[in-house]
């Protein structure tokens, strides 16, 4: 005599373990961050391929960047020249700096927001830019 629900029992563990590489896969990918594309015209052009402040520093803090320029240029209105740390200097111009050189706002700006489910209203008034990639 054989028990017929240990048998079901093993093989529904058994199909679990079969898929489970399968599961872990497809749940591991949906929360992998995407990777932004910096492949435009202007950035192939750089030597030394650099944003205005350090990679991790503009992953964190770049909506912090945008709104003093913001207010630099709104409020104060003289002071259009922003001098990062390495003594480089930036026009502080969201379409004329930022999307000069991240021109593929699709593939940029829009993969991360896109994912993390952010909305920049910032499109209402500033122009997006045309969109270059390479
Ligand atoms: C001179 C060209 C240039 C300008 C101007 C520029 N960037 Fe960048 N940006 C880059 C490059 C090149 C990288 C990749 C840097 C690296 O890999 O170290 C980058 C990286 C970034 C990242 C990080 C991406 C990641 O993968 O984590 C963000 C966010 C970003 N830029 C936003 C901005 C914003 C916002 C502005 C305007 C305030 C701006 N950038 C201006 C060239 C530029
Ligand atoms: C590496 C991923 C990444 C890239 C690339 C990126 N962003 Fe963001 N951005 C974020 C995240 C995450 C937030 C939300 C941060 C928070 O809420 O604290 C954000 C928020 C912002 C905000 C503030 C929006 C709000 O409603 O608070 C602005 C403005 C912004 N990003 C502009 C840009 C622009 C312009 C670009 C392209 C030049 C860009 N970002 C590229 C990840 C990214
Ligand atoms: C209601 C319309 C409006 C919205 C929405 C808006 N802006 Fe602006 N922004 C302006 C105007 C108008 C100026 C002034 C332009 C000038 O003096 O050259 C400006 C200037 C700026 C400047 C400095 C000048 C330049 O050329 O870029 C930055 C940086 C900026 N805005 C960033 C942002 C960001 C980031 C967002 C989204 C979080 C945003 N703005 C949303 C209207 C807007």
């Amino acid at each position: 005599m054989y028990d017929g629900n240990k048998i079901i029992i093993g093989l529904v563990v058994f199909g679990l373990l079969i898929i489970s590489p399968i599961l872990y896969n497809t749940l591991g990918k949906a929360s992998v961050p995407p990777e932004p594309d910096i492949n435009t015209p202007e950035i192939n052009k750089m030597v030394e391929k650099k944003c205005v402040e350090p990679k991790s520093f503009m992953r964190a803090n770049h909506m912090q960047i945008l709104n003093d320029w913001r207010d630099e240029v709104v409020r104060v209105g003289k002071t259009r020249t922003y001098v990062n740390g390495e003594g480089k200097e930036f026009n502080m111009s969201l379409q004329n700096t930022c999307m000069k050189c991240h021109s593929n706002k699709k593939n940029f700006c829009d993969k991360c927001h896109t994912y993390m489910a952010v909305k920049p209203y910032c499109w209402d008034c500033h122009i997006a830019p045309k969109e270059k990639t390479t």
